[in-house]
């Protein structure tokens, strides 16, 4: 199996074989998981390059090289990497296709992850540009999408929460176009709806959305993706204030719900920890699903 794309920056790079392909590569990996891991990528090098905080991402990345047998180099945060000392990306990046097989960035502006790409001489991931995309989580979603429901065509995915600066949704819903049948209802403040640069997608591509200001519409969706309000994006703290505890599913809600209850994490306050022991609370069970997903992803780039 080859994937189409040499770089990951978007998922609109991902053709219907593509997402295939890393799903079924992505069963295969959970299989290597109970065996403690394989060594199919020794002697390869993952940089892992985060310049904005992560826990999840950046763990389950390192995790899923070491697991294939391969090693990882980390430079975290632009205080210690020579990006503070004004170094361009295109330039950081040059570099580490010198020291590394693949790489992998996080980085806080829109359009780095398409700079790194073009800069790489080795594959490249976007592991967060800033408030625009994040396709390696938008693969996890989908693999647990299918995983808790037994498929993706023909459901109701509700997303709730910031959806402007959410670039988990972002990538979502975009990959979600690949799907004969999806049905979106965005959720958020009127202040946070979902930016256009995603909904003329959607329309062009012809997948039907609705909007919504009420988190009843949400809990009748077969998937319920509850997301954080990104404060970090937020020109003023009032701003953030305002609109920080829009919406906050709690158990008595969602225990009627038929939803699965999804979440890329972390959580502040939208989803109460009563919830938790629901057996539709899907969002750890989510974040374990990382580690594979991102295992098929380094092999599958690193198999050309
Ligand atoms: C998300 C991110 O960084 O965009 N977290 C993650 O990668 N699992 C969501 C968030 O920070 O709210």
């Amino acid at each position: 199996m080859r994937l189409s794309f040499p770089h990951l920056v978007s998922v609109e790079q991902v053709t219907r074989a593509d997402a295939d392909a890393i799903l079924t590569v992505t069963e295969e990996m959970e299989k290597v998981l109970e065996k403690g891991g394989d060594d199919r990528l020794k002697g390869k090098i993952l940089a892992s390059l985060f310049y904005e905080p992560s826990t999840r991402t950046r763990l389950s990345f390192e995790s899923a090289m070491m697991r294939l047998g391969g090693q990882v180099l980390t430079a975290d945060g632009v205080q210690t990497s020579s990006l503070y000392k004004g170094e361009s990306i295109e330039d950081t990046i040059r570099m580490a296709s010198g020291y590394a097989d693949v790489i992998c960035m996080r980085h806080p502006t829109k359009g780095s992850a398409q700079k790194a790409a073009d800069a790489a001489t080795v594959p490249f991931v976007n592991a967060g540009d800033g408030p625009g995309e994040h396709p390696t989580q938008a693969l996890l979603d989908l693999y647990t999408i299918r995983k808790e429901r037994g498929t993706v065509e023909g459901l109701h995915v509700a997303m709730v929460g910031d959806l402007k600066f959410g670039r988990t949704v972002h990538s979502l819903s975009l990959l979600l176009t690949l799907f004969p049948g999806i049905r979106l209802t965005f959720v958020s403040p009127a202040e946070l709806t979902m930016p256009d640069f995603v909904t003329d997608k959607l329309a062009a591509k012809g997948t039907s959305f609705e909007r919504s200001e009420h988190l009843e519409d949400a809990l009748k969706a077969d998937v319920l993706y509850m997301t954080r309000i990104q404060k970090e994006r937020f020109e003023s703290a009032e701003e953030y204030e305002k609109v920080k505890d829009a919406f906050v599913l709690r158990a008595e809600d969602a225990r009627p719900s038929k939803a699965s209850i999804l979440h890329p994490l972390p959580r502040l306050n939208e989803i109460e920890t009563g919830v938790d022991e629901l057996l539709n609370a899907a969002y750890f069970r989510q974040a374990r699903n990382g580690v594979p997903v991102r295992m098929a992803l380094l092999s599958l780039l690193l198999d050309r």
